[in-house]
């Protein structure tokens, strides 16, 4: 192994340094590490609004918000500015037990005052998205414990869903190639079919596969039965599962479904929340109201790792209980990390004087029609989908049959390959293109980034 200790001493940072420290030393996730010796990864070392740079100075558009998670755009001297202010005041503090801190309680506060319209009315804090929905898996099931119904314990989620990689969560998701190499799964979790209009085997028609759906989930809870059956999790909008757009009868719906058999109704918010599709909330699309909600992401547009789970007041009231199992015997070192929660607050405060959801609504509407042209024009678009700025595009190798690419096919990676000659950074997963940009994202913003994908599909489209 070469010795880098004399670089190191000298303090070097130069480029090709740090590109093979990063070969050596980590291991990305979601990545095969072979892989990313081959094509190694794009290390970013600066960023300011839609901008990113990278280690050797070239500069991107930010068509991903990072993990669709930088909503307010990087760099923003108010969220800076809260984080700096905190740090002086106290850098941590717990919130097990009898200690807090001040910016956790302020934004289960504001948390709750936003969630209102659906009646959230107590806020666990966690450390990302998989925290989050495992706090809301493990709350469910013991929700029917102090309920007196202990054998409501089963989790029914959605195909194609994506619950994060805990095991609880990963056993809720709906695709093997998250859970393949972690098996055996947690027993009690179930998937159902989902409203994927693009490929199913049953109709065309959207409302009626929506409808066709529901039923699938009610039959499957009375074939295991309901008193075995603790919650539903679904995200309002499928994302990393293929950016999948429910009909509008779906979600109304489910929650039909979870009403008739007493099951709770869990919304993965992680991407969906503050937001991103076009409205507050992603269930705010669909009229309904969940019982309990995970967030992650959007909440303080990842400058600091933060997660957080909200419960209605039916679930709640459970824990007014005395019961020997009451006590919440779960939470993160880092649940509630103060300045965590102050860039959160600093965030929402943008996210709602900027009308960031708006905007998202707009901007997301002209980037779809941009896309749909796109659809029109090259036969290796299958589908262009999406809501707000969650959007994506499924390639295929035959736009008649739907075949899809093969995993690993190097038909995507070389489009974002030329994406990004144009000067544009965009997610592929499997054989999607994932569009999640900043909510600040403006019309020439999404004309530069329409104008990337269009040279990319000209220059390997066809090949
Ligand atoms: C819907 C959904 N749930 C959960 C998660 C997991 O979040 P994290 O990666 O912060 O653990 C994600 C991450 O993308 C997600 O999209």
């Amino acid at each position: 192994m070469p010795d880098d200790s004399g670089s190191r001493r000298a303090g070097v940072t130069d480029a090709n340094f740090v590109i093979e420290q990063n070969a050596r030393h980590v291991w990305h996730p979601m990545t095969d590490p072979k892989a990313s010796a081959k094509e190694p990864p794009l290390i970013i070392a600066e960023a300011d609004g839609v901008h990113i740079k990278d280690i050797d100075g070239n500069e991107f558009l930010d068509c991903a918000a990072g993990l669709w998670n930088v909503n307010v755009g990087h760099n923003r001297p108010e969220i800076k500015k809260a984080i700096a202010d905190q740090l002086d005041k106290v850098a941590y503090y717990a919130t097990f037990g009898n200690t807090s801190n001040p910016p956790s309680i302020s934004l289960s506060a504001r948390l709750t005052e936003m969630l209102a319209p659906e009646g959230m009315v107590r806020v666990m804090f966690s450390s990302g998205g998989s925290d989050a929905v495992e706090t809301a898996l493990k709350l469910a099931r013991q929700f029917w414990k102090l309920e007196g119904r202990g054998t409501k314990t089963k989790i029914f989620s959605l195909k194609n869903g994506y619950h994060g990689v805990h095991f609880g969560g990963m056993s809720a998701s709906g695709n093997p190639l998250w859970r393949l190499a972690y098996e055996p799964l947690l027993q009690g979790f179930h998937q159902v079919e989902g409203p994927y209009l693009y490929r199913n085997p049953f109709t065309d028609d959207h409302e009626e596969l929506g409808e066709l759906c529901a039923q699938l989930l009610a039959r499957e809870i009375e074939n295991q039965g309901a008193e075995t059956v603790a919650a539903f999790i679904a995200e309002p909008i499928q994302g990393a599962g293929g950016l999948i757009v429910p009909p509008p009868n779906f979600w109304p719906r489910l929650r039909e479904v979870c009403d008739q058999y007493d099951i709770l109704f869990i919304a993965d918010e992680i991407v969906t929340g503050f937001g991103r599709t076009g409205t507050l909330f992603g269930s705010r699309h669909w009229g309904v109201k969940p019982d309990i909600m995970c967030f992650a992401k959007g909440i303080n547009s990842g400058y600091v790792p933060l997660g957080a789970t909200a419960v209605n007041a039916r679930v709640a009231a459970a824990w007014e209980r005395d019961h020997p199992l009451a006590a919440i015997m779960h939470g993160y070192t880092y649940s509630g990390h103060p300045v965590a929660c102050a860039a959160a607050l600093a965030n929402l405060d943008i996210v709602e004087s900027e009308d960031l959801t708006g905007n998202a609504r707009k901007q997301g509407a002209y980037f779809l029609e941009g896309l749909e042209t796109i659809r029109d024009r090259f036969p290796s678009v299958g589908d262009v989908r999406g809501c707000g700025l969650m959007l994506g595009i499924e390639f295929v190798r035959d736009k008649a049959t739907k075949e899809p690419y093969p995993p690993n096919d190097p038909f995507c990676l070389e489009v974002q390959r030329v994406c990004r000659e144009q000067g544009a950074m965009l997610r592929i997963q499997g054989n999607k293109m994932i569009i999640s940009p900043p909510l600040v994202f403006r019309r020439e913003h999404v004309d530069t980034a329409l104008g990337a994908i269009t040279t990319a599909l000209e220059t390997v489209d066809g090949r």
